[in-house]
């Protein structure tokens, strides 16, 4: 892995109305790694992810990526820099009149200028690579499983051939044969399309098989940021609370059940 930064953030800081939920936080996310986020349920995870993805802006601080400070740049810079990434949100936000491939296809519609047919052959392109069947390509979201609407997702996510990936809870609610099958497929896709990836999960069995190094958010701040083997060793007491502790499992329980 080389050590350049494609995500730098620099004294953040996070306030809704009188709550601070970042302080000083710093994070950098290097290029071609799987990096994870966790932290309990409220430290700011979301947020961030928010942040990072110019939805939300900070109090204070420095966000750059692919170089570019992103907190107060011009529609235009933010246009060419979210072309250049992928989301997937929890909610997948498929557009429920459309149907996989028209989903797929939008965003090449929206930000190139080829033509009906290209699009039409790459977005079955992105639903192959998502791992989905070709005969779901005219399926509308509805119609597909909770599962295959993750993969959806992520096709869309990657229509335009990003470098950078963000992925909110991508497992959340799947079955655990699903969800490992879900894990194999990112890690595929970070090997051949040489993705970035930052991910925010609760979900331990994604955290050890897919990442490089995990960011704990706890204290307004990233707290520790290592590979999951030396971050559950760490002897704080918040990580051990999360990753061992009685509290660790309601937490994960809270997000599996209620979230
Ligand atoms: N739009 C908002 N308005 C007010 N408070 C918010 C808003 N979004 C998040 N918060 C608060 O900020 C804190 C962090 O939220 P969030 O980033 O969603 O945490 P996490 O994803 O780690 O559970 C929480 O206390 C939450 O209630
Ligand atoms: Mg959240």
């Amino acid at each position: 892995m080389s050590a350049e930064s494609i995500i730098t953030i620099q004294g953040l800081d996070t306030y809704f109305g009188d709550h601070c939920v970042h302080h000083d936080l710093d994070l950098n996310v290097y290029r071609g790694e799987v990096l994870g986020i966790v932290g309990g349920s409220g430290s700011g995870k979301t947020t961030l992810l928010r942040e990072m993805l110019a939805l939300t802006r900070p109090a204070k601080g420095s966000i750059k990526i692919f170089g570019h400070e992103i907190i107060h740049a011009s529609l235009n810079t933010l246009l060419s820099i979210q072309r250049r990434w992928g989301v997937l949100f929890q909610q997948n936000a498929l557009f429920s009149s459309l149907t996989l491939l028209e989903n797929v296809s939008f965003p090449l519609e929206e930000h190139t200028q080829l033509n009906a047919s290209t699009i039409r052959d790459l977005a079955r392109l992105k639903i192959s690579m998502a791992g989905l069947p070709m005969d779901a390509a005219n399926q509308y979201p509805s119609e597909l499983s909770g599962g295959m609407q993750k993969r959806a997702g992520l096709a869309r996510a990657i229509a335009l051939d990003p470098e950078l990936l963000f992925l909110d809870e991508p497992t959340a609610g799947l079955d655990p044969n699903t969800a490992a099958g879900f894990d194999e497929l990112i890690l595929n896709l970070q090997s051949t399309m040489g993705l970035t990836i930052v991910m925010v999960t609760h979900d331990l069995d994604s955290l050890w098989k897919v990442t490089n190094r995990v960011a704990f958010l706890g204290n307004q701040k990233v707290m520790f940021v290592d590979p999951m083997p030396l971050l559950v060793k760490q002897a704080d007491e918040q990580i051990q609370a999360f990753f061992s502790g009685p509290r660790g499992r309601v937490v994960q329980e809270g997000y599996t059940h209620g979230n």
